[in-house]
């Protein structure tokens, strides 16, 4: 039984999420292979896979919505779970919903066994200055608002879901 966990991210913090995710599932038994996205994992020899992407401007990103794509038919056949990472998943308004993710699993019509939208960080020195700029001007809330006790929790609801 082999999971791979592939993750799309620009400033980190999805990477770590995949990290700790990952990690836990093997706790739980699980072989796990954890692969950035930019290095094209091949889904087929995997029996479960889980892909988490960082959120820029209400979108997934490109990487992931285009590995997606590619290996649709692929995901659609086994267990696969989604999760993005963003800075307004730590809203409590937004009730754990996310557009992007949303937007995401409209456009790829994939059907995950389990969707989590997860707190990430915003952290300028971690930014591009250009955005660094755009996100002040939309006066984004800055901080590390990753709960990685959270992700261990789900990590451990989601074991059997990709086992099934
Ligand atoms: C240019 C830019 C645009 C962003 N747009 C959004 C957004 O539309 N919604 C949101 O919730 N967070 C947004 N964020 C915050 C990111 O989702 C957050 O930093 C997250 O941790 C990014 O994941 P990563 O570190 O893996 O790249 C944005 C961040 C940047 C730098």
């Amino acid at each position: 039984m082999t999971v791979l966990v592939t993750y799309a991210t620009h400033s980190g913090a999805t990477a770590t999420l995949a990290e700790t995710l990952a990690d836990t599932l093997r706790r739980e038994g699980l072989e796990v292979e954890l692969v950035d996205v930019a290095e094209a994992p091949d889904p087929a020899a995997a029996d479960a896979v889980v892909l988490g992407s960082g959120v820029r401007v209400e979108s997934v990103e490109k990487s992931a919505r285009a590995w997606a794509r590619t290996h649709h038919a692929v995901l659609a056949a086994k267990p696969f779970v989604f999760f993005s990472c963003s800075g307004s998943a730590s809203d409590p308004a937004k009730q754990g919903r996310q557009k992007a993710t949303d937007a995401f699993l409209a456009e790829t019509a994939l059907e995950p066994v389990a969707v989590k939208n997860l707190p990430g960080w915003v952290l300028m020195d971690r930014i591009p200055v250009h955005e660094r700029v755009l996100l002040t001007s939309l006066r984004t809330p800055v901080g590390d608002f990753r709960d990685l006790p959270a992700v261990e929790a789900w990590a451990r609801e989601i074991a059997p879901l990709l086992r099934s």
